[in-house]
């Protein structure tokens, strides 16, 4: 397996490892690196990816430089990673949501976590990032994601999940694909939270949706927010 590169928005990395057998056509495992005065990973990779993914960040910053780890919620390809990031980068500290921290985090991180409120920013030195609880969505009590306010970028997590190695950017519809995996897979927690929490995050107009596993996209990006939020009510009525 191989670690790819691609910078999405400016000075927002995408760190994508395709894994052949997890679905028709292959299946990527994507981490953001945040590059500003103290660089922000989102995703860790699982802990057998730890080689590959510090590897990859090391090649745009210095672990060493590293000064955040977050992550959506609890799953090894959030944040299986995160102890041996925290080892290995001295000066780096895992910020997650209240819930997250209380319900998991202060007891499975190697070194304290920062807790956040819903909403509070942490100022990376030329990047600001907005945390919003999103709990449930796309699954887990203590699931959040985070909104890069200077490019826009909201870091969507499991939300768009579709399977094939694409391009790390395209302009191609990824509601139809992201709708195929959904029946695939049946990841997200399907509440009468699922629909409004999405369009909230419309609401904060991303220029980039930096998707976790598929392609990223910087095309109709509120819009396909809202389709999105469109079909999962539409499963939840059925
Ligand atoms: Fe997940
Ligand atoms: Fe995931």
């Amino acid at each position: 397996m191989q670690t790819r590169t691609d910078e999405i928005a400016e000075r927002i990395y995408r760190l994508s490892t395709c894994v052949p057998d997890a679905a028709p056509g292959g299946f990527t495992f994507n981490q953001f690196l945040v590059d500003a005065d103290e660089p922000l990973l989102f995703h860790t990779g699982a802990r057998r990816m730890f080689a590959l993914v510090s590897a990859a960040v090391a090649r745009i910053v210095p672990l060493a430089r590293l000064r955040w780890i977050a992550f959506g919620h609890v799953e090894s390809d959030e944040c299986g990673a995160m102890n041996d990031f925290l080892a290995a980068a001295p000066h780096a500290q895992v910020a997650h949501g209240a819930i997250g921290c209380m319900v998991s985090l202060n007891d499975l991180c190697d070194r304290p976590p920062r807790s956040l409120a819903d909403g509070e920013v942490i100022e990376l030195g030329g990047r600001r990032i907005r945390h919003i609880d999103t709990p449930h969505v796309p699954h887990n009590w203590e699931a959040r994601l985070i909104f890069e306010e200077t490019t826009k970028t909201l870091f969507c997590g499991d939300l768009f999940t579709h399977a094939g190695d694409g391009p790390a950017v395209t302009s191609e519809d990824i509601v139809g694909s992201a709708l195929a995996a959904e029946a695939m897979f049946h990841a997200t927690a399907l509440s009468t939270l699922t629909a409004p929490t999405i369009r909230r995050l419309a609401a904060l107009e991303p220029q980039t949706l930096a998707v976790m596993h598929g392609s990223s996209t910087r095309t109709r990006c509120g819009e396909s927010l809202l389709r999105l939020a469109d079909a999962y009510e539409a499963m939840i009525r059925q």
